[in-house]
């Protein structure tokens, strides 16, 4: 087992770990309380029994589960299991399971431990890092409830990702690429090639790396944290006007993105070559498409909702002048974005 930690205000130790269910029958925890989601569940229901027994707690996959009523029922399984203080959750899943067991955490009883097990891409390059946690509200937007709160470890085992479906990998890496283009250009260069397991395996430890730099420089995201947010200010918008049923956060993400490569454009901050081999790139995950022409009033709308509009009318957005460079750029000439949306509409 290989162990980093990462200490100053990000105090959370990070496990690299072949041996993730050995590793964890170990854990000489008095109440071990465990949150999965069915399909995990399906997979590795039998190993997870064998270390929490009875207290787990299956959520149905995807999306539509962070809602406040699965959080209730969490906690009354969790009241239900008298489990104390001195109790802790490990999720045990990816994103949606990540978030949902940080909420959880944070709230029962004012606050017990929990740790992280990611499975999806998206978790270990993403989501597990940085202590944002949450549901979505319904006629607001994404993680519009939620609070920072860091788990005490995340175990990093490789192995689990090997039954992640395709579409789920590539779901991941539309946010493995966003590292490329707002903080580290090398890995747009890795994806310019037939990516290897073994190169997959290394872009995933830089941007865990990245993730915990720019998390450390700014938890709260204050500054320079709203880096990650690259591509989500359209995305958030997608996957709302589609009530969370037409793109998965990935899709969404990646179509966020070519819409900022393309605002970037317009505002003469990234340059026609750098937009094609951006859009290019991006496509090639799994030539993504728009699902449904969307009404521009209803996501402009969405975007204005998005609980990370800190300013009426203006709208925040990350664009990338150079490969691996990123600006913040505040709009409040919602023109250039309607314009930016009809020729988004041409490129996909
Ligand atoms: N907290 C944060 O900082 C942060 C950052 C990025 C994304 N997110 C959130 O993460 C969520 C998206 O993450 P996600 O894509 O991991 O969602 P998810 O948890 O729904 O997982 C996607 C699908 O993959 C399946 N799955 C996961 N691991 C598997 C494995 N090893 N084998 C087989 N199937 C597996 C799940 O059952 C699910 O069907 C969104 O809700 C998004 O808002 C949060």
């Amino acid at each position: 087992m290989k162990e980093l930690s990462f200490f100053g205000n990000y105090k959370v130790k990070i496990v690299f770990t072949k041996e993730i269910f050995p590793l964890l029958k170990e854990k000489n925890q008095r109440e071990k309380i465990c949150i999965t989601d069915e399909n995990l569940y399906r997979i590795y229901g039998d190993r997870l029994e064998e270390i929490f027994g009875k207290n787990i707690f299956r959520i149905s996959p995807g999306e539509k589960s962070k809602n406040m009523g699965v959080v209730l029922k969490i906690l009354e399984f969790l009241c239900e299991k008298r489990v104390s203080r001195r109790g802790k959750i490990f999720g045990f899943g990816g994103g949606v399971v990540g978030d949902i067991t940080g909420f959880v955490s944070g709230i029962y009883k004012r606050g017990i431990e929990f740790s992280l097990i990611p499975t999806s891409l998206i978790s270990f390059v993403d989501s597990s890092i940085g202590g944002k946690c949450g549901i979505n509200l319904k006629n607001c937007g994404k993680n519009y409830v939620g609070l920072f709160n860091h788990p005490s470890e995340i175990f990093f085992d490789f192995s689990l990702l090997s039954t992640l479906p395709q579409k789920e990998v590539n779901n991941g890496l539309f946010e493995l690429i966003k590292y490329g283009f707002v903080l580290e250009k090398s890995i747009l260069e890795t994806f310019e090639g037939n990516l290897t397991q073994s190169e997959l395996k290394k872009l995933i430890k830089i941007s865990i790396q990245k993730k915990i730099s720019v998390v450390i420089e700014d938890e709260k995201e204050m500054g320079i944290r709203k880096v990650l947010n690259f591509g989500h200010t359209f995305g958030h918008a997608l996957e709302k006007v589609s009530n969370y049923s037409l793109y998965s956060h990935g899709e969404a993400v990646g179509l966020g993105m070519i819409y900022a490569l393309i605002l970037g454009k317009n505002l003469n901050i990234t340059d026609e070559e750098y937009l094609k081999r951006g859009i290019y790139l991006i496509k090639k995950i799994n030539g993504l498409k728009l699902k449904r022409k969307h009404r521009w009033e209803n996501l402009l709308n969405s975007m204005s909702m998005d609980k990370k509009v800190d300013r009426e009318n203006s709208l925040l957005f990350v664009l990338t002048p150079t490969p691996g460079n990123f600006l913040f750029k505040e709009i409040n000439d919602f023109t250039i974005l309607k314009k930016t949306y009809g020729e988004f509409l041409k490129w996909i």
